[in-house]
Formats: structure tokens, sequence, C-alpha cells
């Protein structure tokens, strides 16, 4: 059961503009099996409809499964969720249920039945994957719709994330299991002077 709050869709594409460390998810129900790994390389292509694309290495097994099913989940990672992700970005799940193996709980995405993480993440989207382009087999990038979308809901607020405490902040890898998380807000001046 979903503790986060929806996010409308026109804002979906804030949920990536800085750029956060992400978890890919995927679930294959003709086989009966699930998976999870992380991404750095993911951003928003276009507000409406709300578009994505992130990068996904062919030999990767999300890479397969995302093909074969037409969808994937993305979930925001929180600080607390570091070793996960580095956990389920280090190994692949071909062989073992990365959930189970490290005692990640889900929840269940409400339009397409996506395995999402909301324990230690904040946000998280489902997308069906768009056809394929020429960047799909050339450079690993699939695009996708976002169909749903919700955060926590002291996280992202009115479709801004409100980064405000030590717990409520994105990942960002610096490489080698190294993350900086979001810091200090910096406000434009938009006066006109
Ligand atoms: C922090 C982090 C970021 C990563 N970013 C990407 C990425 O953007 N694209 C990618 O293809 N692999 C990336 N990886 C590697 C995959 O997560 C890794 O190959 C994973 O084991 C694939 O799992 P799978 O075979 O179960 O799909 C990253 C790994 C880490 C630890």
């Amino acid at each position: 059961m979903s503790r986060f709050v929806p996010v409308e869709l026109k804002h979906a594409s804030r949920l990536l503009n800085h750029g956060p460390t992400v978890l890919i998810t995927t679930r294959d129900e003709h086989i009966d099996r699930r998976n999870v790994m992380a991404a750095a390389w993911s951003m928003p292509v276009e507000f409406e409809p709300p578009r994505i694309a992130i990068v996904v290495d062919k030999s990767t097994w999300s890479r397969e499964l995302i093909e074969r099913t037409g969808k994937f989940g993305i979930v925001i990672p929180g600080v607390a969720a570091a070793s996960w992700t580095y956990a389920v970005g280090s190994v692949s799940g071909r062989e073992e249920d990365k959930f189970n193996a490290y005692g990640i709980p889900v929840v269940h995405g409400p339009q397409l039945g996506l395995p999402l993480i909301e324990e230690k993440c904040l946000a998280w989207m489902e997308c069906r994957l768009l056809p394929a382009t020429a960047a799909q087999e050339k450079y690993d990038t699939l695009f996708g719709e976002v169909v749903s979308a919700a955060a926590d809901e002291k996280a992202f607020v009115a479709g801004r994330w409100q980064f405000d405490d030590d717990t409520r902040n994105t990942l960002h890898h610096l490489g080698a299991g190294t993350f900086a998380s979001t810091g200090r807000l910096v406000r434009a001046n938009i006066s006109s002077d």
C-alpha cells in the first residue's frame, strides 16, 4: 500500500530535473520475475506529455526486461538508500531477485503493476517504453512516457523538491560507491534590477 501522494504528471519532469541517481525497476509477469538496477544517467525530455530518457546498457538484464515488457519504473532514492542503490547497481538480477537479496520492500504501481520502492526513497514514476529510436541501439538511450508518479509528501510539494533536512535529500553518483547529496538551495534574483 503506497504512503506517497500523487504527483501531477505536468510536474513529473521536475523529479529528474536536478539529475538524481535513480533505480530502474522492471517486472515480467509471464516469467514471474522482477528486477531493479541503479542508473546515474536519466533526464526529462518533454513536459507534456511527460517523457524521460534513461541510458541502460545492453549487457544488463533490466534492458532485456524493459524491451520485452515495454515498461519500467523509476524510483528516486533518498540518502538512506545509498547502500541499496550501490548494491543493486553492482550485481545482476538474472540469477537472484535483488529485492529479496537486499531486503527491499516494494509497493505495486497503480497503472502498470511495476515494483516500486518507498522505504528510504522519495518518489517514483511508472513509464511506458516509447517506440525504439536509432539512439536506443546506438547509444543505449531508451525513452519513456510517465503514466503515474507519486512522492513523499514532505519531499516534493506543489511540483518542487523541498530539500530541507538531512534525510530528505537525493543521491548524485560521484563514482565507486560515493555519492553527493542535495545541498542548500540557491535562489536566483528575479527582480529586474
Ligand atoms: C550508482 C550507479 C549508477 C549506475 N548507472 C548506470 C546507468 O546510468 N546506466 C547503466 O546501464 N548502468 C548503470 N549502472 C550499472 C548497473 O546498475 C548494473 O550494471 C546492474 O548490475 C545491472 O543490473 P541488471 O543486470 O540486474 O539489470 C550504475 C551502477 C551504479 C552503482
